[in-house]
């Protein structure tokens, strides 16, 4: 049976000219010490990486992810969910802020936080996320104590478009770390955390390319030329 397609590239609206490119204002979301946010960052400054972070969102006011973008000159603010009335409320406001500064995609970088529908429908396939473990194993908290818990040989980190359901969504990108038989939470985290610098700026830049597809639930690139969507150099 051939596969559905449910998606083909992103949301693209009409311009003069055809279609408008996907936004490289990028949106990035943190709950904590945010060196996902400083790969980012650094793969911007080393052009491996082309993009700008229009705007850092932190749900707790004291996350260190806050200072490592304003030591970078990018806007960075705090919403406090016990300022909203309800969950929904607090995803409208992020929605807002995002929206605002023309964010065309939003990288969850340690938000600990479920994505609610207003974000999730704002930015359908536009929002990624980076998990420490070879999803679909290890969902939700604590996945590189699962897997040393379940004694895996190989673990890694994913990164995935974001669905509703916790850690699903179509996988971008992958890479596995090899998971050793003397190693804490600690020393295992801190294998995965090497691959995750490398392989979040990667994968934004694959998404910002534009040369994809979601065919089920798989993430599926395409070849540049059948894809109608230039690029917008340096917005
Ligand atoms: C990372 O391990 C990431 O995979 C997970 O949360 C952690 C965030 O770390 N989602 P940092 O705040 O980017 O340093």
């Amino acid at each position: 049976m051939v596969a559905r397609v449910v998606a083909t590239m992103m949301p693209r609206k009409k311009s003069e000219k055809g279609y408008d490119p996907l936004s490289r204002r990028i949106g990035v979301l943190i709950s904590g010490r945010g060196s996902n946010l400083q790969s980012m960052i650094d793969a911007i400054a080393a052009g491996r990486l082309n993009a700008t972070i229009a705007v850092v969102v932190s749900n707790r006011s004291a996350a260190a992810g806050l200072q490592r973008a304003r030591a970078a000159g990018i806007e960075a603010t705090c919403l406090r969910p016990e300022d909203y009335a309800s969950r929904d409320d607090y995803d409208r406001a992020i929605v807002r802020v995002l929206n605002d500064r023309d964010v065309g995609v939003v990288c969850l970088a340690g938000f600990m936080r479920r994505v609610g529908a207003p974000l999730l429908e704002a930015f359908p396939n536009r929002i990624l996320n980076i998990h420490p473990s070879l999803l679909p194993a290890f969902p939700g908290l604590d996945a590189q104590r699962q897997a040393l818990e379940h004694g895996v040989r190989v673990s890694g980190a994913t990164v995935h478009l974001v669905a509703s359901e916790l850690d699903s969504g179509p996988i971008v990108l992958q890479a596995a770390v090899p998971v050793l038989d003397t190693d804490t939470v600690e020393t295992l985290s801190a294998r995965i955390l090497i691959e995750e610098h490398r392989l979040y700026p990667e994968a934004i830049q694959i998404v910002l390319a534009g040369h994809w597809k979601v065919e089920g639930r798989k993430f599926m690139r395409l070849p540049a030329e059948a894809s109608a969507m230039p690029l917008r150099a340096g917005s």
